[in-house]
């Protein structure tokens, strides 16, 4: 894991988006022969220059543990051909179809729902800013799988209130399914500065560009499984406590849920936030367990299983990504309308919170022995103690106000999806692609 994150900070800056000062000094010659006018532009000079120097001094002495780096890479976007593409992605081809914005549409769920709501004729336009918490080829290679079923992706970041602001002008979204988040658990401790970017500064942006749209979208977003901490009354409920989390990423998703709470007590925003229980699945995330664990035992390489205290059992209820498609479709189809305009309230909204899971936990060794037979290879199996740095020992789902309210029915067990998992697997690093990680 950490050499995966070792070269961050690393990679070139993605060459930014030039924009000219418009100075009033420049077309105002008139003014020129007052000397009035001439202290005022050297004194306006004088300070571009510290400015300049101040915004540049920090790029000439990287600092490879700064977070905010990446917040201060700007991307390419705007002009007549990128509306074009932002329009035409965006257009919806069904009756009653809906247009989406899929924020992290790069990302392993983003890239699912995507390419699920477009093929039932709703508009979508993804976004993301394709960074390199895990190998950014395969966002590449998610994106290139979108592009070809006519979703284009706008590379930036949701914390740029100007983009966000101008998506919103070219389009107006009936809906968001907010999914770009800065996932994991324990990379929480490397760099806690990109939870707070993209899970809070991000989010709040985002809904304060959604409160201002006109009309406003709905709301369908991500929080996790993971804001139910240390809890140990099984399974879990929507009305359990959330107040124990067990990583700053739980924290920065309790947060998410208390934030939209406020944005659709003040604002009226219809706001859905979807618990997800560990999602697996082809085009998934190198940085989970079912992900790294097949390519270490294909490498012969030993990998680690926690246990927990007393050789107790650490188990996930894993959540097959096709069932957590559905859940999310569900949520947006189910999405009332939110009631502001203008910034304002016009009346009460819709909030709700779902737990999207499989209520079927599995222990890890489980999920090793289910990847050994599939990949016909024995795992060197390093048993170790359950750090306390972030993950819990399990997780199991209630699912029945899901069931209830977006008639959310998981159907895919454990065997059935690692099964598909691995033939993605196999395919997607076979011949001449390199090893993932
Ligand atoms: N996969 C799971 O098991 C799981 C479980 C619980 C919750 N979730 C949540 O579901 C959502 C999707 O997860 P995923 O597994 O697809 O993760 P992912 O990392 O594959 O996808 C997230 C995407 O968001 C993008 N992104 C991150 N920060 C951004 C920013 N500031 N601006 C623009 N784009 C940004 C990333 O480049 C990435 O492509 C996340 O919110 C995650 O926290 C996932
Ligand atoms: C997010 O954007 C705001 C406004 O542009 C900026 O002030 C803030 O520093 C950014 N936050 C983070 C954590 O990147
Ligand atoms: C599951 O959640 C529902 C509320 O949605 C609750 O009525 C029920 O008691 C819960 N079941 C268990 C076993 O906790």
């Amino acid at each position: 894991m950490s050499k995966q994150m070792s070269h961050l900070d690393n990679i070139p800056s993605t060459p930014g988006k030039f924009k000219m000062d418009k100075s009033p000094y420049i077309h105002n010659r008139l003014r020129w022969h007052s000397s009035l006018a001439k202290l005022t532009f050297w004194s306006f000079m004088f300070l571009g220059l510290i400015l300049i120097f101040f915004f540049r001094s920090p790029s000439s002495n990287p600092l490879p543990q700064d977070p905010s780096r990446r917040s201060l890479r700007t991307y390419n976007w705007g002009g007549p051909a990128w509306e074009k593409r932002v329009r035409s992605s965006a257009r919806i081809r069904s009756r009653n179809g809906i247009s989406v914005l899929v924020t992290g549409a790069a990302g392993f769920v983003g890239t699912h729902v995507s390419a699920a709501l477009k093929r039932r004729g709703d508009g979508v336009l993804g976004l993301d800013n394709f960074n390199d918490y895990y190998d950014p080829s395969l966002k590449r290679a998610r994106q290139a799988l979108l592009e070809r079923s006519g979703v284009f992706i706008v590379e930036g970041d949701i914390n740029d209130s100007a983009l966000l602001r101008k998506l919103f002008e070219v389009v107006a979204f009936t809906h968001v399914m907010h999914l770009a988040a800065q996932a994991g658990v324990r990379y929480a401790m490397e760099n806690p500065g990109s939870y707070v970017h993209s899970n809070i500064a991000g989010f709040v942006n985002l809904l304060e560009v959604c409160k201002f749209a006109n009309p406003q979208p709905a709301i369908v977003w991500a929080s996790s499984s993971s804001v139910y901490g240390l809890n140990t009354k099984v399974p879990f409920s929507e009305r359990d406590r959330t107040d124990q989390p067990a990583s700053l990423y739980a924290a920065t998703k309790k947060a998410g849920e208390e934030i939209a709470h406020t944005y659709n007590h003040i604002y009226g925003l219809s706001l859905t936030g979807l618990r997800f229980f560990t999602v697996y699945g082809p085009w998934g995330r190198p940085d989970m367990a079912y992900f790294f664990f097949t390519r270490d035992i294909l490498k012969g390489k030993s990998i680690s299983i926690f246990e927990a205290a007393n050789h107790g059992t650490v188990a996930r209820d894993f959540t097959y990504i096709d069932d957590i498609v559905k859940g999310c479709l569900a949520a947006l189809d189910t999405a009332e309308k939110s009631t502001g305009s203008g910034g304002k309230k016009k009346g009460p909204a819709q909030l709700r919170v779902f737990n999207l899971g499989n209520t079927s936990p599995v222990p890890v060794s489980d999920l090793v022995s289910i990847l050994e037979r599939l990949l016909k290879v024995n795992a060197k199996r390093n048993i170790m103690k359950l750090p306390r740095n972030g993950d819990v020992q399990f997780t199991h789902a209630n699912i029945s106000l899901a069931q209830r309210e977006l008639g959310y029915k998981p159907s895919t067990d454990l065997q059935t999806g690692l099964k598909k998992f691995v033939r993605w697997y196999l395919s997607y690093y076979s011949g001449g692609k390199k090893a993932a990680g």
